[in-house]
């Protein structure tokens, strides 16, 4: 055993399995491993025996799924933080948690040096490694993918053979995957040719819409200021309502993504999300806040969710803006409190009711029954008003063309 120890970003999967017996080999390092789950359900199980075999001397597991549905998750969902109008982010959602998770057993053990097994080209090594400067700026990273001599899975899978590693690859399904309760990403293979519709076994949790059932199945969510904290009723814990909206929303064909991306890197990549849940929430939770923050406020918050999702994408969970902007969204979600009912088919969503005691939709201002009690007098001095500056542009213009004439 080295005097160095190396915390390594572990997953259990091909590239991060050959990295614990590389870093020991080339740093002649005491490597300690760590795992957070954050309900990604492949790949977890005797990961710990996995590790040791591998040559880890001690391997960490840690549930990080509460945490993760409550303070990043739910923040992620309140903020209405979707990238490019359509990726739920849950990448990117989960990686400022992983970073904190390192920063935090390499504090404890007393390590300076944390290995993770993003690659050279992608937006996972910018946030792991901003979040954990951010963290602890003395922490030292070693990224072996920028460095390695492998170039290829075979090269990989011939040095784990040659080195008793343990490894479950699945050769014939090609893709990159990274998995937590709040989306899966899948990318390469066919997936790289843009001009091609995904294989079907690119999807993992989703059934194929054409595929689904043939009855619709309503469910109806509760929120309490932007959270949801019921399902059909019955109250239960963040991880457990999302990993049921899921397992109903993945039977029904609904949460698939296909997506064309901008990378922070500058690459654009092709990925295909499967996030049931997230899409199902996201667009309950637009309808609560349609029906319940005031015109400006809405109006106002489109642009900032924006702006919070691009940080969310570029790895800047850790920063000033961030917080400013988490802060902002808990202050209007004050009154995002109801219910509202969906209805699954077939991958579609469709919106039944919404109903909040908060509700701004009022029923008698908005009817045009007799019951209507809207003074259509009112919008003659509004709308003069309004048009006022365009009006005396206008007036203007024309007087000047007229002395050109
Ligand atoms: N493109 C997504 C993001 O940047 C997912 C990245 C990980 N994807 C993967 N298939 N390994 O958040």
């Amino acid at each position: 055993m080295g005097n160095n120890k190396i915390i390594v970003a572990y997953s259990g999967g091909l590239d991060t399995s050959v990295m614990v017996k590389w870093l020991s080999n080339k740093y002649n390092a005491e490597i300690i491993t760590v795992t957070g789950n954050l309900g990604q359900k492949s790949e977890i199980i005797n990961i710990e025996d996995k590790a040791k075999s591998t040559g880890a001397s001690k391997a960490y597991v840690v549930n990080l799924k509460k945490e993760f549905i409550n303070d990043y998750v739910w923040k992620a969902l309140k903020g209405g933080a979707i990238y490019e109008g359509e990726y739920p982010l849950a990448t990117a959602i989960g990686r400022p948690l992983l970073a904190k998770l390192m920063v935090s057993i390499a504090q404890k053990e007393n390590a300076n040096i944390i290995a993770h097994g993003c690659t050279g080209k992608g937006n996972d090594q910018v946030r792991f490694e901003v979040g954990m400067k951010t963290l602890n700026p003395d922490i030292q990273i070693i990224a072996p993918l920028r460095e390695w001599e492998f170039k290829s899975r075979e090269d990989e899978i011939l040095y784990a053979k040659e080195n008793n590693i343990p490894i479950s690859v699945n050769l014939k399904k090609p893709y990159s995957i990274d998995e937590n309760i709040w989306g899966i990403a899948t990318e390469c293979g066919e997936l790289e040719n843009t001009a091609v519709a995904p294989p079907e076994d690119a999807y993992q949790i989703t059934t194929n819409p054409e595929d689904a059932p043939n009855e619709s199945e309503k469910i109806k969510i509760t929120f309490i200021k932007g959270v949801p904290v019921a399902l059909d009723g019955i109250k239960m814990a963040g991880h457990q309502l999302v990993g049921m909206l899921n397992d109903i929303g993945g039977k029904h064909g609904v949460g698939r993504f296909d997506i064309i991306e901008n990378r922070i890197v500058g690459i654009k990549s092709r990925e295909v999300y499967e996030a049931p849940a997230a899409q199902i929430l996201h667009e309950a939770h637009l309808q609560l806040e349609k029906l319940t923050l005031d015109k400006d406020t809405f109006r106002y918050k489109q642009n900032v969710s924006n702006a919070y999702a691009n940080l969310i994408y570029d790895g800047l969970w850790f920063s000033p803006l961030f917080d400013a902007l988490t802060v902002f969204f808990d202050s209007i979600q004050e009154r995002v409190s109801g219910e509202i009912m969906l209805e699954l088919y077939k991958g579609n969503i469709k919106i039944l009711s919404r109903e909040s005691e908060n509700s701004l939709y009022s029923q008698e201002l908005a009817t045009y029954t007799e019951k209507d009690t809207f003074n259509h007098k009112d919008a003659e001095g509004f709308i003069n008003i309004i048009s006022l500056p365009h009006q005396v542009i206008t007036k203007h213009t024309v007087n000047k063309i007229s002395v050109v004439d």
